[in-house]
């Protein structure tokens, strides 16, 4: 049976052995993956000091972290696991620039930002994790993006389907009524086997 909405939340609040924040800053083939993202940023030639970045459930941040590394300097991103973000305070005690982290909902925090506010909004396995009772959240990422949506995410196949906290969806047919969709690849054979059956998107706002 399928998780409830709360009970979703409250796995990932309290996420713990192979969802653990060490293994989403640390783990195998992590690195991998915030690589195949920060390609896929920098592909896009925006102004790394201006363009305001978001992460919706960027866990422990190694993905902001990364992009930090690139020269990204407005990124943040928001989590809902307490423990995650405590994990970021820790280990980036020593950094002297770091992405700003806000433990809240996604659902709660993207809903309050300003509309056409964030130039770039990005997901990498956080909306699978989204419960249909949540689906107000993509019309918030709609009213939030300015320009770019970056969606790396599981959509469906046989793969995956018996678990309870995951939910499928069409993102091209979501996101279509207002961004284009200019971009778009099975992500298999280019990181690392977590992301195997995922789908690489890229949205343009259509102006
Ligand atoms: C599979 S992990 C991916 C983490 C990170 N994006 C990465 O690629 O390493 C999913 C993340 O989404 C977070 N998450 C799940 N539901 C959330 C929600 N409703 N609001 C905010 N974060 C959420 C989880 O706590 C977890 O950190």
């Amino acid at each position: 049976m399928r998780l409830t909405k709360e009970e979703a939340h409250a796995f990932w609040r309290d996420a713990s052995g192979k969802n653990a924040p060490e293994q989403y800053l640390f783990g195998d083939g992590t690195e991998l993956r915030s690589h195949y993202l920060c390609n896929k940023i920098n592909a896009l030639k925006l102004d790394k000091k201006a363009t305001t970045i978001l992460e919706i459930g960027c866990n422990a941040g190694r993905n902001l972290i990364a992009l930090g590394v690139e020269g990204y300097r407005k990124v943040f991103g928001v989590e809902i696991s307490q423990k995650a973000v405590d994990f970021f305070t820790e280990t980036t005690a020593d950094m002297v620039w770091k992405p700003q982290i806000f433990c809240k909902a996604a659902e709660e925090f993207v809903a309050d930002l300003m509309p056409y506010s964030v130039d770039l909004i990005y997901t990498m396995a956080t909306l699978l994790h989204i419960h249909p009772d949540s689906e107000q959240l993509f019309q918030s990422i709609k009213n939030a993006c300015k320009t770019h949506l970056m969606l790396i995410e599981y959509e469906g196949s046989d793969a995956l389907t018996s678990s309870s906290r995951i939910w499928e969806r069409n993102y091209a047919e979501i996101f279509s009524e207002e961004f284009d969709l200019v971009e778009s690849e099975p992500v298999r054979g280019q990181c690392d086997s977590a992301l195997e059956h995922y789908i690489y998107r890229l949205f343009k706002r259509r102006t």
